[in-house]
């Protein structure tokens, strides 16, 4: 009997995504966004979110099955994110995925959209090892995760004290007159300059917390630096080189991160790293992660680019890896949480 076909859909933010997976082939995926309409705001308005993701559902469901060549009575399971994310926009997909799941009589489950940034690299590179490390890096969480079976068995081995790492790049992106969303803007950048040309603080390097705070990250400190640069400069009236500051920033955000995920992994004696979430577009994090990597003889996972960014395939594949873990469907009055754990 073939494996069963899982419908996921994704609402966290700003992205309508909708995939049709089965077992841990992707059939077809569809993902619509509303990012356009912010870069006028400087940030997200979750109102046109919400709005936006009603309007584009059903073409995006539709246009998700004709590229799968499947039927909606087909579908064995439903796969949603219940969160983290932006209520108003979780909640257009969560009673989209209960009226479909009613209408089809088939078990929904409510997933945690974060997570999928790791399951959808099972689409892409194969089955995920027994045990492996997993770093997830987006505009809302820097995350270092010790994970088993991906859909019962995942322990948190640290996270942001402050800003997420892509949070960080749209806030230096603003601070030197960026469009929004900063980060893309301040990856390129950062390619045109000297990463040693300003060396700005790590972060968390007290002797009194290093233990303690071995597998967290924090930004806020080395934006705020980078921001005392920017100004010590206009106040002096010379001109902010805004290649160096990029490469500069961008060196302390992901030495940090790969070297902490290549201790996890070291000290957890796992010989795969999987990163996932928008920022894993970052250049330089891939290039020192893979580096550090092999270095280190551990086995580097990154998903190609459109499947770091929220896609309906991230849902789906971790929906199928909660049916074939046996995992119970969610009772179909399960809310949105906005603040979901990992
Ligand atoms: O995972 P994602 O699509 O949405 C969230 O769930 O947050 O991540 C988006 C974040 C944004 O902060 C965006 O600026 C950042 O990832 N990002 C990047 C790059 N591409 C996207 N940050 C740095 N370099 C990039 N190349
Ligand atoms: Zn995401």
């Amino acid at each position: 009997m073939s494996e069963p076909l899982i419908l996921g859909i994704e609402s966290t933010c700003d992205e309508t995504g909708v995939a049709l997976v089965r077992g841990r082939e992707l059939l077809g995926d569809v993902t619509a966004t509303s990012m356009d309409e912010y870069a006028r705001y400087g940030g997200i308005i979750p109102e046109i979110a919400s709005r936006a993701h009603l309007e584009s559902f059903l073409p995006t469901l539709d246009a998700a099955l004709e590229r799968a060549e499947v039927d909606l009575g087909e579908v064995d399971a439903i796969a949603v994110s219940a969160g983290p994310g932006l209520v108003g926009s979780l909640t257009v997909g969560i009673t989209a995925a209960k009226a479909l799941a009613v209408s089809l009589g088939k078990p929904i489950y409510g997933v945690n959209h974060v997570i999928g940034h790791l399951a959808v690299d099972e689409l892409v590179t194969g089955p995920l090892p027994e045990r492996f490390i997993g770093l997830i890096v987006s505009g809302g969480h820097s995350n270092l995760l010790s994970i088993g079976d991906i859909a019962t068995d995942v322990v948190e081995l640290g996270g942001t004290l402050d800003d997420a790492a892509g949070e960080a790049f749209d806030k230096v992106g603003r601070l030197l007159g960026l469009p929004y969303p900063g980060g893309p803007h301040v990856d390129r950048l950062a390619r045109e300059g000297d990463p040693g040309a300003i060396r700005f603080p790590r972060g968390l390097a007290a002797a009194k917390d290093r233990e303690r705070h071995r597998y967290d990250f924090s930004f806020s400190g080395l934006k705020t630096a980078v921001a005392r640069y920017i100004e010590s400069l206009q106040d002096a009236g010379r001109e902010v080189p805004q290649a160096d500051v990029c490469a500069g920033f961008s060196e302390a955000v992901n030495d940090s991160l790969t070297a902490k995920a290549v201790a996890a992994c070291q000290a957890a004696d796992c010989s795969t790293l999987v990163v996932g979430g928008g920022f894993s577009a970052n250049s330089r994090l891939r290039e020192l992660a893979a580096q550090r990597c092999q270095e280190a003889g551990i086995e580097l996972r990154i998903p190609p680019l459109r499947y770091c960014t929220d896609n309906g395939a991230q849902i789906a594949a971790l929906g199928a890896a909660a049916v074939r873990a046996g995992v119970e469907p969610s009772p179909l009055d399960f809310a949105p949480d906005s603040s979901m754990p990992l």
